[in-house]
């Protein structure tokens, strides 16, 4: 018998585990440390690969270190909320600084107290179809989620914004216009997967923090998709409350990008394309075109 409530609440619009939505307080009053990393991201962009990569940055790529506990330990989700269950900010609280911490909010739900305390940011994004693609699976082993219905209805949603986390198109919009003044890394998915390498120097740069190549291989190496699904510290197989059945479907799924080919037929490849110029009209934000 499954014991979440499969059921999506709005906060301000946005829908969001109505376990959260019930504790919402919690989280708008959660307080941030002026220390605290946060790795931002729209679900199923990347939020756990970069959690792996900072993670083994913060201990200088000692790999066993970062196996001393699970990725949703290490790196706490603030606002997941299943009220008896699991509460992210009681987790934070209980965590020596310098924390990491996770977060799928939009960018106007993200506490106050982030901003006030001017802390460090890391946002990445994954193209939207590939991400509609990888949340539909999600959805389906996940079962805090509604039941995503056929893959056509849950492009419908995904696509009008109604899923969890509410829309793909504001959520990447909101975090790309907040970079301008603050502290904001904004990386993609997409390159991650092309130059491990060179966005990790990009992290090591915004962290403020030298490494020797060798470390930085090391790190490319432990944190490619193969590695991470066989690790047990990172590919959520330890997560024993029955939320999610990776027998349905993984979590470490497929791990590639483009895989949205191999799910959308050309008439919703079309419809899609017509209305994604719509919502990302006017926007400097540019998704790469050949993925
Ligand atoms: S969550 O639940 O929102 O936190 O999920 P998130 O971690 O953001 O996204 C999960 C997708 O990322 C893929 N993944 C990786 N891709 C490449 N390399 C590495 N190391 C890696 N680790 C996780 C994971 O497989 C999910 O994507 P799909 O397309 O479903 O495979």
């Amino acid at each position: 018998q499954n014991i979440f409530r499969r059921e999506l609440v709005d906060v301000q619009g946005v829908p969001v585990f109505w376990g959260m939505a019930e504790e919402w307080s919690q989280v708008e009053t959660f307080e941030a440390r002026p220390d605290d990393l946060l790795i931002a991201t729209y679900p199923k962009s990347g939020t756990t690969w970069l959690s792996e990569i900072v993670d083994l940055i913060y201990n200088n790529g000692d790999t066993e270190k970062c196996k001393r506990d699970a990725i949703y330990n290490r790196v706490p989700f603030m606002e997941f909320i299943i009220p008896g269950i699991s509460s992210g900010i009681e987790q934070l609280q209980n965590v020596q600084s310098p924390r990491l911490v996770k977060t799928h909010l939009p960018v106007q739900l993200l506490p106050s107290s982030f901003w006030k305390n001017n802390c460090k940011m890391i946002y990445v994004a994954r193209n939207a179809k590939d991400v509609a693609v990888s949340y539909y699976y999600f959805y389906q082993m996940a079962k805090i989620h509604p039941d995503p219905g056929t893959w056509e209805e849950f492009l419908e949603s995904f696509m009008a914004g109604k899923v969890c986390f509410g829309s793909w198109y504001d959520h990447v919009k909101g975090w790309w216009e907040k970079k301008k003044d603050y502290h904001i890394l904004y990386l993609f998915y997409e390159d991650m997967k092309e130059n491990p390498k060179c966005e990790i120097q990009k992290l090591l740069k915004f962290l403020e923090k030298d490494m020797p190549e060798e470390t930085v291989a090391k790190i490319v190496h432990h944190t490619s998709f193969d590695v991470m699904k066989q690790n047990p510290s990172a590919n959520y197989t330890t997560l024993d409350n029955g939320e999610m059945d990776h027998s349905v479907s993984p979590f470490m799924r497929k791990g590639i990008s483009g895989d949205w080919k191999n799910k959308f037929t050309v008439a919703q490849y079309e419809r899609f394309e017509e209305d994604y110029k719509n919502k990302m009209k006017g926007s400097t934000l540019k998704f790469r075109s050949e993925i």
